[in-house]
């Protein structure tokens, strides 16, 4: 890495964590696989597809969000430090940033290494007098990481865009939102992007791209774990499926066994009954008032609401609540 305004640190989990974690989804009962391991290069290209796809909304919505956004006032008499959970790609940060004033670093976080650091490395070409330190890790690690150090004489804006927040398990939310809170502290901010309830035959569709990709990003771990971990899945005997669950408000995506089947996977063998699914991902859909509640569980209140004209979305504003 050559640009003097660019730090990357890795602290990818190993791939002995990847196997493990393999066999002990694929030997419980549902079976579940955990969506982190779809994004290697390719499974993030995928990501992008569907980011891309006409009936994927979120993108599309919550980029218009950010283009319109004026100046988003974020009192402090320090220089400012965008910490992006999910930042493989600097996209959003890139419509984010001329919003704030007196941006001086970028500390994108994600699991997926070589688009991270890659584009990464883009950004600081682009913005040489932005400070750019891009962290590969899962958000797991991030309890230990030395935020203080880095973040030292900045005040941190802590951007979770994608509504990635409803894609985490209520435990791993808890996990994560302390963490955030830790980030922040009494003087940071954090800005959060929600996907809203709206009618289901909005959501489902983009869950399920007529062109394929949402099937596309969710088989890559079967792929992923053939060609890292040596399993003999034939992702043609899988198709991707995606429900509405009402009572929970949120997408569920399972990989559905087309046949009886065994898959073989360092020593162990799984057995697949015909219609058998494999839990991949859940993506909860919010009102404001969830919104206000989780965020107050972890001491933030809104301080700003920005939607689209449908109300399909929402990024909001977040700090210490006194
Ligand atoms: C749903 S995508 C959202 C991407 C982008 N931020 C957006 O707003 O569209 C989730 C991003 O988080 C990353 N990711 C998924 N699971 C992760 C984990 N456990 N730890 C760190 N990054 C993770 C993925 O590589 C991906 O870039």
């Amino acid at each position: 890495m050559s640009n003097k305004n660019l730090k990357t640190v890795d602290l990818v989990p190993k791939a002995a964590d990847f196997l493990g974690d393999v066999v002990k989804g694929l030997s419980a009962a549902p079976k579940s696989l955990s969506p982190k391991y779809c994004y290697d290069e390719v499974g993030s290209g995928f990501f992008d597809e569907i980011c891309r796809a006409p009936e994927y909304y979120l993108t599309r919505v919550e980029t218009a969000i950010l283009d319109q956004l004026g100046t988003v006032n974020l009192p402090s008499n320090q220089p400012i430090a965008v910490v992006e959970l999910g930042g493989a790609t600097s996209d959003k940060f890139r419509r984010l940033m001329p919003h704030i004033a007196n941006v001086k670093m970028y500390m994108p976080v994600d699991i997926s290494r070589d688009v991270l650091f890659g584009d990464a490395a883009k950004l600081a070409a682009d913005h040489p007098n932005l400070e750019v330190a891009a962290v590969c890790a899962d958000y797991q690690q991030l309890a230990k990481f030395p935020w203080q150090e880095h973040l030292k004489g900045k005040t941190p804006l802590l951007f979770f865009p994608g509504s990635t927040i409803g894609n985490l398990s209520e435990e791993d939310t808890t996990a994560l939102m302390r963490i955030c809170k830790a980030i922040i502290g009494d003087s940071g901010f954090m800005l959060l992007g929600c996907d809203l309830m709206k009618p289901v035959d909005v959501i489902v569709p983009a869950y399920s791209d007529a062109g394929g990709a949402n099937a596309r990003f969710n088989l890559n771990v079967l792929r992923r774990i053939n060609l890292e971990l040596g399993g003999d899945f034939k992702s043609e005997n899988f198709r991707h499926d995606v429900q509405f669950n009402h009572e929970k408000k949120q997408i569920d995506i399972h990989l559905v066994s087309k046949v009886a089947q065994d898959v073989h996977l360092a020593g162990h063998t799984f057995h697949f009954k015909e219609g058998e699914g494999i839990y991949a991902e859940s993506s909860r859909k919010f009102d404001r008032a969830d919104i206000e509640k989780l965020t107050a569980a972890h001491g933030l209140k809104p301080v700003t609401w920005w939607t689209d004209p449908k109300e399909y979305y929402a990024l909001v504003l977040l700090k210490a609540a006194p």
